[in-house]
């Protein structure tokens, strides 16, 4: 059986970072959300959090309005989110672990200890017709916990494995690799929809995407840092077409 399709959510975050490091409108992650889709993006993702340190709760509002593709709200699991969550009703909401002091998403979520309060934020969320997905490590038992959660979707985050990629430690990648491997089977397995994320290159997305259980990948900062060198479009073109390649040895 052929792979299923592999999406690209491209996450717009860190042009709002950009933006507010000036004050201003400028640049503006709405164009920029409606650049990727125009380059082959399949759905935008952007993170509200807590202390509005990229994406303000206009751009979301103003995202909903503007893009004819999926959006992936990208919350932590707080009475405050929830509220924005339900009046935006995204077509999906990732729920992410957020500490105020880390500089981007250190770790996936608590789902062991977490269980009950991440219970009653996907119920929440799913009775508003939102996909959940939760942003878990590429553990077994995160898996078997998403599911007694009631989470159709899980995005395995691969932040340990990029981050080793990318600083030469070959021998932690391929252990880390390894994980994901075992992690996107089981999620398979489990009836659970496979996403992954994090720390994402041209390199590591073409790996990734020989994953047939995995059908979403959501990037950002990479992107974004291409796209000062070659813009945007081609940014996600080349991405795109790294995907692509992964995939066929599927
Ligand atoms: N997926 C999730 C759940 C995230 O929190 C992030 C970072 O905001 C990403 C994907 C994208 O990570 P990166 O910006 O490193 O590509």
């Amino acid at each position: 059986m052929p792979a299923p399709r592999l999406r690209l959510g491209v996450n717009i975050d860190h042009i709002a970072t950009v933006r507010n490091a000036r004050g201003g409108a400028l640049p503006d992650p709405v164009r920029g959300a409606l650049a990727a889709i125009a380059a082959g993006a399949d759905g935008i993702t952007a993170h509200l959090r807590e202390d509005r340190r990229h994406i303000r709760d206009e751009d979301i509002a103003r995202l909903k309005a503007s893009i004819d593709k999926p959006l992936n709200f990208e919350m932590a699991a707080t009475e405050e989110m929830l509220g924005i969550a339900l009046k935006t009703k995204p077509h999906a909401a990732c729920l992410v672990p957020e500490k105020r002091s880390e500089r981007t998403t250190e770790g996936g979520l608590d789902v062991i200890g977490g269980h009950d309060n991440l219970r009653g934020f996907t119920t929440a969320l799913k009775s508003a017709s939102v996909r959940v997905s939760l942003f878990i490590e590429p553990s077994l038992n995160a898996l078997e916990a998403a599911v007694s959660i009631g989470a159709p979707v899980v995005e395995l985050h691969t932040g340990a494995w990029c981050e080793a990629a990318m600083t030469g430690e070959f021998d932690k990648a391929e252990r880390e690799f390894a994980r994901i491997v075992a992690a996107a089977t089981k999620a398979g397995e489990l009836g659970l929809e496979c996403h992954a994320g994090h720390g994402l290159d041209y390199e590591t997305a073409r790996r990734i995407a020989a994953l047939p259980q995995v059908v979403e990948l959501n990037i950002g900062h990479f992107l974004m840092g291409e796209a000062l060198f070659v813009g945007l479009p081609e940014a996600i073109r080349t991405m795109r077409a790294s995907m692509a390649a992964g995939r066929s040895e599927a």
